[in-house]
């Protein structure tokens, strides 16, 4: 099963990155993992688009088309979804025809240093992700606040026992999600 990730910060030593590893190493051993990395693709331009797409943008659809399954992990900035992320989301609905977005078994994830973890950030991913009719898993949710303390400086890696047992079973059921699409 192939499935890949989204990461909707760029910075070194993201939280969310650190949580997308967790996930990675927690997941079930039949998965072929990669990360799909957003930095090198521009803002959404149509006359870029119509002049032909970047490379990004190609490797970006090429990788959710082969895809099985896709796991956004997202930050939160001013209650909303980054503009990395949007902007990646963005390129590869269009054109519609010829998406490979609509119909893919998505799943979402986010972490913050603040109290709610993402919620307002993944209800408006969840909201975009409608426009384009993916199958995004309605649950278990991954929220995680205050990461900073659920995290040893030095880890790469959420250690924390309880929230690593909410993302075994929250990869388990993405491996289902993924699964009944597939019958
Ligand atoms: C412009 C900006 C706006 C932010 N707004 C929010 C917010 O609305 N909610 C939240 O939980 N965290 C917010 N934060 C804090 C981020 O959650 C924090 O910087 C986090 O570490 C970013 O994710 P990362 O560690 O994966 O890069 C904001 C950060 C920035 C830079």
């Amino acid at each position: 099963m192939r499935i890949i990730y989204l990461c909707g910060s760029l910075r070194k030593n993201s939280y969310n990155r650190k949580l997308m590893e967790t996930m990675m190493s927690e997941a079930p051993s039949h998965w072929e993992m990669a990360e799909v990395e957003l930095k090198d693709i521009p803002f959404y331009d149509a006359d870029i688009e119509s002049a032909g797409e970047p490379e990004a943008v190609k490797r970006l659809k090429a990788a959710i088309a082969d895809a099985d399954g896709v796991i956004m992990v997202t930050p939160e900035y001013n209650n909303g979804m980054p503009a990395i992320l949007k902007n990646a989301i963005d390129w590869a609905s269009s054109p519609p025809d010829s998406s490979p977005l609509p119909n893919k078994a998505v799943a979402l994830a986010g972490a913050s240093p603040q109290g709610a973890g993402t919620v307002q950030a993944q209800a408006q991913l969840r909201q975009v992700l409608g426009a384009i009719q993916t199958r995004t898993m309605p649950g278990p949710k991954i929220l995680v606040g205050q990461i900073q303390n659920r995290i040893a400086d030095e880890d790469r890696l959420i250690k924390e026992a309880s929230t690593v047992k909410r993302i075994k079973a929250f990869v388990g059921a993405f491996d289902e999600w993924v699964r009944f699409f597939q019958k």
